[in-house]
């Protein structure tokens, strides 16, 4: 996902468009009302497939909001999908999962340098065994079948998302959403999950790094020393969220707010929202996490002996990120291969990013 540098896919960069709105004062309203109404999630958490509210009354406001509980919940079970994450998944109903298309997925590429991270991280090798890859064309989903166990194919209607979609174009809008929805999905089937992007190195376990019992846990790329201080700058390529009723709301208040931001894609837009309200409301839990665990091109872990995670944020173009993401895992190879009492000590400095650098 996007960096505040945009770390994407390919193509050029920059964020918003210049067609920033206010927030949409009617719909924040509208969606607290709702929440009253939501209350009934609660109880239809168990099967949140059947919940369906008959009526909002009668405005046409009503109507759109009619509308979103019906995209969000009068879909038929997907059998495929409740199959790969139970098999996928670790105790506690906990699923790792990544999105894949077919440029990232050619031999050689993002997705061979994020399974290799696996096999060469530390305590990490076992995790993919808990790694559910989202394919989003065909020909990504033959290349997941053919090297890994769990592969599930998502279809998204009206959109080819093999060709490289340039950033921000609207392709590449309507793939991030996609995705968030389908994460919203996958919270109301009752699975938590870690989401990753492919192009971040899994060095070490992270959930050990985990806060206990927070709804939504988040990577940045700018940390300010405070896990708590919304101003933290969030990359939504690593997120651990646990499934429960105020994270199936947060995911659909998220979803929802891609109409009062037209033209951003969801990070930009989880900008505008991690303050709002709503989310005190439904008393969602948020804790960003730290870059000297979680890090990234925008801001490395710069000490070997803490970082979980390495990603190539901050870096625009697939050849770019594969070549500066290979120096990532040779430096780790490097430091894991001196004995433990010289790891200790060794002070190793990254030698990546180069080429992103620019
Ligand atoms: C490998 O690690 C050693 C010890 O930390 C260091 O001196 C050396 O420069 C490293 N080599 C590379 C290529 O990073
Ligand atoms: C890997 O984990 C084991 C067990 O926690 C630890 O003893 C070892 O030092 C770790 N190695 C590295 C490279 O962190």
């Amino acid at each position: 996902m996007t960096g505040t540098g945009g770390d994407n896919m390919n193509g050029p960069v920059r964020s918003s468009s210049g067609l920033i709105h206010k927030p949409d004062v009617r719909i924040t309203v509208l969606f607290l009302g709702v929440l009253a109404v939501s209350c009934l999630v609660l109880y239809e958490f168990a099967n949140p497939f059947e919940f369906m509210p008959s009526s909002f009354g009668s405005s046409s406001d009503s109507d759109s909001l009619s509308m979103l509980y019906q995209q969000t919940y009068k879909r038929k079970i997907d059998l495929e999908l409740e199959r790969v994450l139970n098999k996928a998944s670790m105790k506690g109903k906990t699923v790792i999962l990544t999105t894949l298309n077919d440029a990232w997925a050619e031999p050689g590429s993002v997705f061979d340098l994020f399974l290799e991270s696996f096999q060469i991280g530390n305590g990490t090798k076992k995790l993919l065994n808990n790694l559910v890859i989202i394919s989003l064309d065909q020909k990504a989903h033959a290349r997941c079948l053919a090297i890994h166990p769990h592969c599930y194919a998502l279809k998204t209607e009206g959109l080819d998302s093999s060709s490289e979609a340039l950033f921000m174009s609207e392709d590449y809008l309507k793939m991030m959403w996609r995705r968030i929805e389908f994460l919203n999905t996958v919270l109301q089937m009752g699975y938590s999950f870690v989401f990753t992007d492919a192009d971040i190195m899994w060095l070490r376990n992270p959930f050990p790094r985990f806060y206990p019992r927070v709804d939504f846990q988040i990577a940045c790329d700018k940390y300010y020393g405070n896990p708590e201080d919304r101003n933290n700058r969030p990359n939504g390529g690593f997120t651990y969220v646990r499934s429960n009723p105020r994270t199936i709301l947060f995911y659909r208040f998220w979803f929802m707010s891609r109409k009062t931001y037209p033209g951003q894609h969801d990070q930009d837009v989880l900008n505008k929202i991690k303050k709002d309200r709503v989310l005190e409301k439904i008393e969602l839990t948020m804790r960003f996490l730290d870059t000297a665990y979680f890090g990234g091109f925008c801001e490395r872990s710069k000490d070997f002996n803490k970082v979980c995670t390495m990603h190539a944020n901050c870096c625009y173009g697939l050849g770019t990120k594969v070549h500066d993401l290979k120096i990532v895992l040779e430096d780790w190879k490097n430091y894991t291969s001196l004995p433990p009492n010289e790891r200790a000590s060794a002070s190793p400095s990254w030698r990546a990013p180069q080429n992103c650098r620019t």
